[in-house]
């Protein structure tokens, strides 16, 4: 059971994607020790690619791939030629002739990890393509979920914020129903799509969301860079209807709700500032598990032989 690319979680079966939250846990247990890597991808080459910013991603995959054991190169997208007008079709030209065995990608452009999966023999790693996907967020989503609930089936999450515009609730919702997790999207009428799948809850309202009982809420971060048009009066409006402000805090913990953040954090927008303390805040949790959920898809995933396997 392989794989060459990681473009979404659509495409993965229940049984991928246990498979590779099973493979995660002991490459987590790896960073407890005094020697953090192993010889897995010893001699592969690793290249991220990355168009957009990226703080916790991009880190993320570098530190995976090298405690793989893997020749990890960061391409300098801004000092490269792309700069010049090179288009992404002769940039992976480029990047095939010097035989990289595994891109990881990011891009504004939903799709393009696809196209670069069709023109390489490298294993593709989509991280991240406008608001269609990000697989590997999705993955250290529901490997900390696990760890938190080992038994996933029934479990509500309740996805707060910009659903519209986000690639994590996307890919993060169809992972959690995958694994028998009840999922619901609570924000502006305008940034929750009424399409969509239909066993998704939708709220507009908290109070109403608070009382379906949810065991984790997950807070997306607002995305002014995505939208092209105004959804909701001001940030201060968002605040005082969906932000875990402290009233709102006070309520998540007294019915022991925890909470999760892809990251980067707005304080003062999706949560205050003792959230980040709260004991059942899973967000530092994430960003390490980051790193065993991407080892774990480095390891399974095998790049082809031939352009096109
Ligand atoms: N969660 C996430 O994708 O963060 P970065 O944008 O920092 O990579």
């Amino acid at each position: 059971m392989t794989r060459k690319d990681l473009l979404d979680i659509e495409s993965l079966t229940r049984e991928e994607i246990e498979h590779l939250l099973d493979q995660a846990a002991p490459f987590k247990e790896l960073f407890t020790r005094s020697v953090k890597k192993v010889p897995a991808l010893k001699g592969k080459s690793v290249l991220t690619l990355f168009y957009e910013p990226s703080t916790r991603t991009l880190s993320s995959f570098e530190v995976a791939a090298k405690r793989l054991s893997a020749d990890v190169t960061t391409f300098d997208v801004p000092h490269s030629s792309v700069v010049k007008g090179e288009t992404v079709h002769d940039t992976i030209a480029t990047l095939q002739a010097m035989r990289t065995d595994y891109i990881i990608v990011r891009n504004r452009m939903p799709g393009l990890p696809k196209v670069i999966a069709q023109a390489t023999r490298a294993s593709v790693i989509n991280a991240g393509d406008g608001a269609h996907a990000h697989p590997t967020q999705a993955l250290l989503d529901g490997f900390t979920f696990r760890e938190v609930f080992p038994e996933t089936e029934g479990k509500k999450i309740l996805i707060v914020g910009d659903i519209l515009h986000s690639r994590v609730a996307r890919s993060t919702s169809n992972l959690m129903r995958k694994l028998g997790v009840e999922v619901a999207w609570l924000g502006p009428g305008s940034l929750v799509p009424k399409h969509g799948p239909r066993d998704i809850k939708r709220f507009t309202d908290y109070d109403e969301a608070m009382a379906w009982a949810p065991d984790t809420i997950y807070l997306l971060r607002v995305q002014m860079e995505r939208q092209d048009t105004q959804y909701f009066p001001s940030l201060r409006e968002y605040t005082k209807l969906y932000g875990v402000t402290q009233e709102r805090f006070k309520r998540i913990a007294d019915q022991g709700a925890y909470i999760m953040h892809p990251g980067p954090v707005n304080r003062g927008v999706e949560l205050c500032d003792d959230v980040m303390e709260y004991d059942r805040a899973l967000i530092d949790q994430q960003v390490e598990n980051g790193i065993a959920a991407r080892m774990a898809v480095l390891y399974w995933l095998k790049p082809g032989d031939v352009l096109g396997d």
